[in-house]
């Protein structure tokens, strides 16, 4: 995710810059940038591939001087990783940095910038265009950034520097993470607090559609009719002994919030820069000459698992199962002729997918693992390993090795086909920015479980195919955390049983993100709220309804798991916090089981 540091005070800017980006870095970049102001004249210094390149350019920040300025860290999504894409983007008088994506570029560029000549392939362009037309046009700075903001549709973090004004910097959000951090003599903007942690303990949050005028004195926070905010910074409470957990008051929430982190990682590892799929030859080759996949995993591996099966078969057109370790060790089933078999283990230590994995090899079948941790038993012991590059996963509950398996095994299916006829790079990086959208909604999330889900014993889960999986994982989810027991259903199977359960106020919820069987899940829907459920609705945009309480925004269906499943992690999440939960450490649970 790109990552954005800016800063105004006494010092130097650019090795401040510099550090706060080596901070970001984490977040997974392939190119990095910076702009200082300096006497009625600003700077910029972009390179591309590893930061070091940068610091190298700019002789580790010596060389830029001034004591304004902005930093960023690009993930690639408009245009290639190269230089000109990379950000500062500068027009004739404004500089800069953005995360997010803008989704009315097209339109922006027809309405008010159809003269204008642009220099990179960005959605960013048009933002820093924008600020030059319309100040051009006789707007004051604050004036065309509230304009800006009506303007544009999307997710931005920004962070602007002008050149005709050495005594501000600008912050401006809608949907994307962006913190001002609080100096004595200096302030900062940050794309997290990790960013400025070594210059300050005290952040103000910007909410959506607001922007901070920065100065080195001080901080004003308006909304986009001119409103000022008064709002306290806050101080991070940051326990250095803690410190993996950053900000964040669990791991849980933290692992949740990485999961767009994750993907990138994750499609820097197995992608190169033009989206050409990048898995071992000896991997494909053994896939391409079994008949039939097995996919053998445990918990939420299960899960993601029976999502594999559907990508193995939707995307590379070859017979796949998944089976529950536990099961299939003592109750293997026929074997087809030239059976492959994957593990899936977050921790790569799990006893049940192990017993399954020495069975099979004794059998003289071949194996991957797909596992999270290097060196693991069950890498060790496979054939293959492919990792989830998720970083340690330290919630009992797995969040983002759930969605690194689902990307993973998306990817593994897509490399078995020559032309799947879908830019995955793209597709994966849009699934990651509105992961990061979500993250934005959870007021909302909390909101309703509190509302629905945290008064009730009992839970449900409803959706058809994807839906269905995810609802599986959905459940799993809640249970383990909050422990009322919920249960992961197909929507059209509920009501040849199950539905006798439903009862006045007993919460369900559907996923709906497919368009072929969106009508029949509201159809069940009507028949669990006519027998007094209430239902939380979590729908995709492009089939969502007046009433939907939750819509995440379109990916391409087949991915659609790994969106839905966030805002039923936040449930999961926030009905175990109004509940009182350990929610990072739930009861009976361990992270990796290592006994049958
Ligand atoms: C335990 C954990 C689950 C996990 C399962 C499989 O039960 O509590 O969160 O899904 O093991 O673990 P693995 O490491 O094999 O993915």
């Amino acid at each position: 995710m790109c990552g954005i540091v800016g800063y105004i005070g006494e010092k130097q800017a650019a090795p401040i810059l510099l550090d706060g980006l080596a901070k970001l870095e984490y977040r997974g970049y392939d190119s990095a940038g910076l702009a200082v102001y300096d006497e009625g004249k600003i700077t910029v210094r972009r390179a591309v591939g590893k930061l070091v390149n940068l610091v190298e350019k700019t002789e580790e920040g010596r060389a830029v001087k001034g004591t304004l300025g902005i930093g960023h860290t690009r993930w690639a999504t408009h245009g290639k990783p190269n230089e000109k894409n990379a950000h500062p983007h500068t027009g004739s008088r404004f500089s800069l940095v953005h995360n997010g994506i803008i989704e009315n570029e097209a339109e922006l560029r027809r309405r008010f910038l159809s003269d204008t000549e642009f220099a990179s392939e960005t959605d960013t362009e048009v933002i820093v265009r924008l600020m030059d037309k319309f100040t051009a046009d006789g707007e004051a700075v604050d004036v065309a950034i509230m304009h800006l903001i009506d303007v544009l549709e999307g997710s931005y973090a920004l962070a602007i520097i002008d050149s005709l004004d050495g005594e501000h910097m600008y912050a401006v959000k809608n949907k994307s993470p962006l913190l001002v951090g609080k100096g004595d003599g200096f302030n900062m903007i940050g794309s997290d607090a990790m960013a400025m942690i070594a210059h300050t303990e005290w952040f103000y949050e910007i909410h959506d559609k607001e922007f901070a005028v920065v100065s080195r004195d001080g901080v004003e926070i308006f909304t986009s009719y001119s409103q000022k905010v008064s709002r306290e910074p806050y101080k991070a409470e940051l326990d250095l002994s803690d410190i993996s957990k950053g900000t964040y008051p669990h791991y849980t929430i933290k692992e949740i919030e990485e999961q767009p982190l994750v993907l990138r990682r994750i499609m820097q590892e197995y992608m190169d820069e033009n989206g050409e799929l990048s898995v071992p030859e000896e991997i494909l080759a053994d896939l391409r000459e079994c008949d039939k996949i097995y996919i053998v995993a445990c918990g939420t591996s299960y899960h993601a698992g029976i999502i594999g099966k559907h990508f193995f078969e939707k995307i590379s057109g070859k017979p796949a199962d998944s089976f529950v370790a536990s099961e299939f060790v003592y109750n293997m089933p026929l074997l087809s002729e030239k059976p492959f078999f994957i593990f899936i283990s977050q921790s790569g230590e799990t006893a049940d997918s192990r017993a399954v994995l020495v069975k099979i090899k004794q059998m003289g079948h071949k194996a991957l693992t797909i596992t999270n941790v290097k060196g693991s038993t069950l890498s060790r012991e496979a054939d293959h390993t492919l990792l989830l590059y998720a970083g340690p996963e330290i919630a009992v509950a797995s969040t983002k090795a759930y969605s690194a398996q689902v990307a993973v095994l998306a990817i593994l299916a897509a490399a078995l086909k020559n032309n799947i006829g879908i830019n995955l790079k793209y597709e994966l990086a849009l699934v990651a920015n509105t992961i990061e959208s979500l993250c934005g909604d959870k007021e909302l999330f909390s909101r309703l479980a509190k509302e629905y889900i945290v008064p009730s014993r009992n839970c449900f889960y409803i959706g058809r195919g994807e839906d269905y999986y995810v609802c599986l994982e959905a459940a799993l989810k809640l249970k383990e955390i909050s422990y009322i027991q919920t249960e992961g259903f197909a929507a059209g199977e509920l009501k040849h049983g199950t539905i006798a359960l439903i009862e006045k106020d007993t919460p369900v919820v559907a996923i709906i993100t497919q368009a072929n069987t969106q009508l029949n899940t509201r159809s069940n829907v009507k028949e669990v709220l006519s027998r007094g459920a209430k239902v939380i609705r979590i729908a995709m945009k492009s089939v969502s309804s007046h009433g939907d309480q939750i819509v995440v925004g379109d990916v391409h269906e087949i991915l659609s798991p790994l969106v839905s499943v966030v805002p039923a992690q936040y449930l999961a999440y926030y009905s175990a916090l109004h509940l009182g939960c350990d929610i990072d450490k739930p009861r009976n649970l361990a992270k990796s089981v290592t006994v049958e």
